[in-house]
């Protein structure tokens, strides 16, 4: 995740080490100034809010059959690549990307390229992010703070000027309606979780694809959370969880659920978030559910 604080319970090398080059203002320019293709779709998503999922239904609906891309989606992630890597990939590419809006390629917003933005309850962001900084490498690479810490944390980066999960959710809606002829389809996990034939029919309609009730109900089953799993440690190289996680056990699909964050939140915590969450999304009309 582009997650970068200032909190002596990172290590320092944890972000920068995943980077090419290991130079985030550097790598930044790169992503900046990637040359646009006619047929490429970005997807944007604050960390933990379903980019894997919504990645494989991109990538099942554009080849038009309910089969695993072999690859994870790291290996179209702005993040990790370099720009030679980007320009190798095949058409027609799938980017996804944590970066906010003001870092997204120029190119790709000046062609108007279909951009796809999945937005998750912030409760379970915030649940889902601590599981993911804690499961990051071991010893001295993890995450070593108590879920109440790492809130305090998440708290810190909201009312940073650069902003945390409200910022990178508003600048996207604010984008969207600025720009009403741009083509952005924005859907929430909640949503997809309720209802994924409906969310997928909606994705396959923006990409322009042709589909059968039967292509979606196939891609529904196979990108639901306990198939996507078991796909990405029987089918796929994972080589990111060999890389950061030195015990090799897989932590992108942890739980998969609406409302985990009932489980780690105390009444208090819950409160605060409650009074936090009414003033970050005051002036927004986006509405988020936090349990189904
Ligand atoms: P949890 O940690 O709550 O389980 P991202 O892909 O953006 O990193 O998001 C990861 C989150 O999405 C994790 O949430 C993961 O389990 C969940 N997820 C991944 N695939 C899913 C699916 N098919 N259905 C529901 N949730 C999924």
């Amino acid at each position: 995740p582009s997650v970068i604080v200032d909190d002596q319970k990172f290590s320092p090398g944890i972000i920068n080490h995943m980077i090419p080059g290991g130079n985030i203002v550097e790598h930044l320019e790169t992503i900046r100034n990637i040359i646009a293709r006619d047929d490429d779709v970005l997807i944007c998503t604050y960390p933990k809010s379903g980019t894997h999922w919504i990645w494989e239904i991109v990538s099942m609906l554009r080849k038009g059959k309910a089969e695993y891309d072999p690859r994870i989606k790291e290996t179209t992630m702005l993040e990790f690549l370099t720009k030679e890597q980007i320009e190798g990939l095949e058409s027609p590419r799938i980017l996804n990307t944590h970066f906010p809006l003001r870092m997204l390629p120029k190119d790709l917003l000046d062609k108007k390229r279909k951009l796809i933005h999945v937005m998750r309850n912030p409760k379970d962001v915030a649940v889902s992010t601590y599981h993911h900084f804690k499961a990051m490498g071991t010893g001295d690479n993890a995450y070593l703070g108590t879920f109440s810490e790492y809130l305090s944390l998440f708290y810190a980066l909201e009312v940073g000027e650069k902003g945390g999960w409200n910022k990178y959710v508003t600048d996207f809606e604010k984008f969207a309606k600025d720009n009403p002829d741009y083509p952005i389809l924005s859907l929430y996990f909640e949503d997809m979780k309720q209802d994924p034939k409906r969310e997928i029919t909606k994705v396959a309609k923006f990409l322009d694809v042709p589909y059968t009730a039967e292509l979606i109900t196939a891609v529904a089953e196979r990108c639901d959370f306990e198939n996507l799993k078991k796909a990405n440690q029987e089918i796929k190289d994972d080589f990111i969880t060999r890389k950061v996680a030195p015990d090799g056990k897989q932590f992108m699909y942890r739980k998969g659920t609406v409302g985990d964050w009932k489980n780690w939140f105390t009444v208090a915590q819950n409160e605060l978030f409650d009074e936090s969450f009414e003033r970050w999304m005051s002036g927004s009309e986006l509405k988020f559910k936090f349990v189904l």
